[in-house]
């Protein structure tokens, strides 16, 4: 049985938590816990211990991790931090009660949680987040580390660079260019292409 241990002991860490104990049926993992900067002695969550980000670090058997935080520059700190550690392995993570279509592409750390829809020939990177009832669109190409957060639609053939940040119950709507590092606020309508680094706020979406 492998191990595997959640990034991050705050609310999506436990939520993240809930999940692998829905997909852990068949006991393929021991669920070891948390990692959190925060930890300290003999805190446990949900019965769950919450180690410190050294005692991962040093960590010297095989183990799985998930990244448990919700924004972009903090899970790609997570996944360099850990990524030292050979031992540290971030599988693809998704939901068994999200679909997923043939020819989706996934990569290390990329993280579906319940309820999304990911169309075909979509192209999600490295530590992405899809946090719940998503809808992405077909040929869509979200870049590593940027989050789609919950009841967000990516339309088809958008594409979104790398550490993006989709508000929760956003539209971006078919064939836009969403650049590097933008911020999308919750609720906005996006109907233009965004420049790398623009913040956007509201319907239809202009940057502030
Ligand atoms: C993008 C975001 C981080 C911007 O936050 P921020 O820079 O801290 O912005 P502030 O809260 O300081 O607000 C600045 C102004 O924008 C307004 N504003 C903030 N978010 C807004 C939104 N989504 N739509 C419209 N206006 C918004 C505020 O009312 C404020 O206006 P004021 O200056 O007239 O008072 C935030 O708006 C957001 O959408 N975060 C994502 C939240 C989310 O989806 N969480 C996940 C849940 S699953």
């Amino acid at each position: 049985m492998g191990k595997i241990v959640v990034c991050g002991a705050g609310g999506l860490g436990r939520e993240i938590i809930g999940l692998l104990e829905r997909m852990n049926s068949d006991s393929r993992w021991e669920i070891v816990g948390f990692s959190d900067a925060s930890a300290s002695g003999g805190r446990t969550i949900r019965g769950y211990p919450v180690m410190s980000e050294e005692d991962l670090l040093s960590f010297d058997e095989p183990i799985d991790a998930v990244i448990g935080v919700g924004f972009p520059a903090s899970r790609e700190k997570i996944f360099r931090k850990f990524s030292q550690n050979p031992h540290i392995r971030f599988p693809a993570t998704v939901s068994p009660d999200s679909h997923v279509a043939r020819g989706v592409e996934l990569q290390e750390g990329t993280l579906i949680t319940g309820l999304c829809s990911v169309s075909p020939d979509v192209s999600l990177g490295r530590g992405v987040l899809l946090n719940g009832y998503n809808a992405i669109g077909h040929d869509a190409r979200i870049g590593d580390f940027s989050v789609v957060m919950a009841f967000s639609l990516i339309a088809g053939n958008v594409n979104i660079g790398s550490g993006v940040l989709v508000g929760a119950g956003s539209i971006i709507t078919q064939g836009l260019d969403v650049g590097a590092n933008a911020e999308i606020c919750s609720g906005c309508v996006v109907v233009r292409d965004v420049k790398d680094g623009a913040k956007m706020m509201g319907n239809p979406a202009r940057a502030i």
